[in-house]
């Protein structure tokens, strides 16, 4: 197929606004638990109040004689799911054990565990009858604290996660400067505004519709569908809007499997909404994470050799790993390089990727220690950086299909003011507060995956594009219509509608992983392309170039004319590398009598292609830079070990930032265009919009105060101590 380059690079204050933006504002897009379906039921859970053992006795008498309860279910009376065997995305299955199977046998592996659901016909009924389940358990000696297994930590099985070495890393040890530092990321909880929620409603014995909150209505139907043995065309998932997820909609949970379990049995349709406390036990986290980075280098700068180690928790009954330690070998220009990557299980839920998932904890280490390196040779950390630019992979050899970095380092620079930080910390004191400039990069694959794409010029000239796909809020409808338009020069983007979010519409994959413009955009811009051929071999020699494509329908007496095309990455990408960047830069103030951090400024530079819509990027970018500031600053889950329980399972407990957190942030796009990774050049922005913040805002601390804080959240009592 032909393929169109989209050189007509808009400036970002000509990118279109949000196709749905009316829609939300108004209060009219609905999410999952929204629908409405006649005879609607409410599911609540009754959850274990003990960490781990066996359930000795489960009384649901009270609650089955509660007002309006239709069921209660416990492991003793609940049906078998046939095929239970799922936990999501089954391209990305856990590389070990498998997830929770909710109410099959009386153990308990976690606080917080469902132990009984209750049926009723109302929430608050549910949720009365739930407070009525009695249970008496069996308790064993639990642990819940990551930092005190560490040394228990194993290298997870699969040759990806095998130690990696390239020459002698341990050459550290007698380099003319050397480094060994530890840090620790705490356990992070997504908690986007719309909570899981799931109504799962059987059309017939063997076939559903379910309204989910998640990341992927594929995934979703074929979890579903191998859960109850049914042919994955009876399973109908429906997300058309999802109010956020980083990453917490990404697999299907053991709720979602449990509301359609009891709508089966209560014949009825169940609607299951997770209570915030719920989101923090059930729907997975970013997990604690121990690191130690030793570096060596020469006197003037030159990196000699990086061990970067990792040891994560997990649960006691899954695998869950990420790739935390993986950038250490690429970002950085080193011959001796050596990462190790470890998990200990504890006896709390499975952690999930969550935005930037490993790469955001991985910086953390990797982007403090080089500002750390930069601070003892009394060096300007961008311009360590750029003696150590890597030009070519150093892991394979490759060449990077395009790499940005040092122009993102100079645009940020310029932006930041950069010139006024001094190297020497502890130097720029304003009204009392203490002044510093921090900044730290990010790095995130850039691929394209394979999405089917419908592609149907409509009688009218309205052009309806179609695919599986859900937006969690990124804005990928908005930005599907621009590359259509791109392509379809002459028809506006007002005649082009984007359908997402049914399991029914061609397949489409998960929307995670900074994948989904280049992947789906990849098809839609393949399909519009063949639409367009289409229209020409209709109209042959003498066409125009922009024909006005209602009156050859009617021309020729067709209703509509319509493609459907399948379009992946070309073979071509694994001769390179290929990476979106990120480099963030902030100025902090702190206060050195309470130890109060404010972000002044912040100025995120993103090397992510060509930018396809400049206004949803923008929104992106500085999502994920808040998201970055909140990792630094604030997040924090607090389990208290004894109990195992989380101590702030809630958004007054746990902090994220609010409006009076965050100063203007101005994001800007080196913005040139990466052909090599698809046909419009964009490279991925979700996860690198928050990798590397976290460091930046630590770095610039350091800055500020002359403390270097290795241990996120940096709070005022990390300072003072
Ligand atoms: Mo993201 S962690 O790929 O939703």
């Amino acid at each position: 197929m032909k393929q169109q380059e989209l050189l007509n690079i808009p400036p970002f204050t000509e990118g279109i606004d949000r196709v749905d933006g009316r829609l939300k504002v108004t209060g009219a897009a609905k999410y999952a638990a929204e629908f409405e379906v006649p005879g609607m039921t409410y599911a609540v859970f009754a959850n274990s109040t003990i960490t781990k053992g066996t359930i000795k006795t489960i009384d649901i008498k009270a609650a089955e004689k509660a007002p309006g309860v239709l069921a209660v279910f416990t492991y003793l009376n609940a049906p078998k799911v046939p095929g239970y065997e799922t936990g999501g995305d089954p391209s990305k299955p856990p590389s070990g054990g498998g997830p929770l199977k909710l109410f099959v046998d009386n153990t308990v592996k976690y606080n917080g565990q469902p132990v009984a659901m209750v049926i009723a016909d109302s929430f608050e009924r549910a949720t009365y009858a739930a407070s009525l389940v009695k249970a008496e358990y069996n308790k064993e000696a639990h642990q819940t604290d990551t930092s005190k297994v560490l040394d228990k930590a194993a290298t997870p099985k699969g040759s990806r996660f095998a130690d990696y070495k390239r020459g002698t890393p341990d050459d550290w040890q007698s380099a003319p400067v050397k480094l060994e530092t530890e840090y620790v990321v705490p356990i992070d909880v997504h908690n986007p505004m719309e909570l899981s929620a799931i109504i799962a409603h059987w059309t017939a014995d063997d076939k559903l519709t379910v309204y989910d909150k998640t990341q992927g209505v594929k995934s979703t139907q074929n979890a579903i569908a191998q859960a109850f043995k049914l042919p994955p065309d009876n399973v109908q998932v429906t997300a058309k809007f999802v109010g956020g997820a980083f990453g917490n909609a990404l697999r299907t949970w053991p709720h979602e499997i449990a509301a359609v379990m009891a709508a089966k049995q209560v014949k009825r349709p169940v609607k299951l909404v997770l209570t915030r406390e719920m989101q923090f036990y059930t729907v997975g986290y970013r997990p604690y994470t121990w690191q130690k980075i030793n570096v060596g280098a020469t006197a003037d700068g030159k990196l000699t050799s990086i061990v970067h180690e990792a040891r994560a928790q997990t649960s006691s009954f899954e695998e869950f790993t990420e790739g935390t330690v993986n950038m250490t070998r690429f970002m950085y220009a080193c011959p001796n390089v050596g990462t190790i990557y470890k998990i200990t299980p504890v006896d709390v839920n499975t952690p999930t990727w969550m935005r930037g998932p490993g790469e955001a904890t991985g910086a953390f280490a990797l982007e403090s220690a080089i500002d750390e390196l930069a601070d003892k040779l009394n060096m300007d950390p961008i311009e360590l950086r750029i003696r150590n630019h890597a030009d070519i992979d150093p892991q394979n050899g490759k060449p990077f299909s395009t790499k940005y970095l040092k122009e993102a380092y100079q645009m940020g620079a310029d932006k930041i003011g950069w010139q006024n930080r001094k190297n020497k910390p502890r130097s720029v004191q304003e009204n009392g507060w203490l002044i510093g400039y921090g900044m730290g990069s990010g790095v995130f694959g850039a691929g394209r995956g394979r999405a089917t794409v419908k592609a149907t010029m409509q009688s009218d000239g309205t052009l309806l594009l179609q695919t599986a796909v859900t937006d969690i809020g990124v804005g990928t409808g908005t930005a599907m219509t621009q590359i259509a338009s791109e392509v379809f020069t002459g028809i506006p983007v007002s005649k082009i509608k984007f359908e997402l979010g049914d399991s029914s519409l061609p397949p489409s994959p998960t929307q995670g992983g900074s994948m989904i413009t280049s992947t789906v955009g990849g098809a839609v811009h393949d399909a519009c392309i063949a639409l367009k051929e289409k229209f020409q071999q209709l109209i042959g020699n003498g066409g125009t170039d922009k024909p006005d494509y209602a009156q050859v329908l009617k021309d020729k007496n067709l209703p509509q004319l319509d493609v459907t095309i399948t379009s992946s990455g070309s073979s071509e990408m694994r001769n390179f590398s290929s990476y979106s960047y990120s480099v963030h830069f902030v100025q902090v103030k702190v206060h050195p009598k309470t130890g109060v951090v404010r972000v002044n400024k912040v100025v995120s530079v993103a090397d992510s292609g060509h930018i396809v819509s400049p206004k949803t990027a923008r929104s992106q970018v500085i999502g994920g830079a808040i998201g970055g500031i909140g990792m630094a600053l604030m997040e924090e889950g607090v389990i208290d070990h004894r109990f195992g329980r989380y101590v702030n399972a809630d958004l007054a407990g746990y902090h994220v930032p609010v409006h009076a957190d965050i100063p203007q942030i101005e994001a800007l796009f080196v913005n040139k265009p990466d052909y090599k990774v698809n046909p419009m050049g964009a490279k991925g922005m979700g996860e690198i919009a928050l990798i590397g913040m976290s460091a930046a805002v630590a770095n610039a601390v350091y800055n500020a105060t002359g403390k270097r804080i290795r241990e996120l959240p940096i709070t005022p009592d990390k300072l003072l101590g």
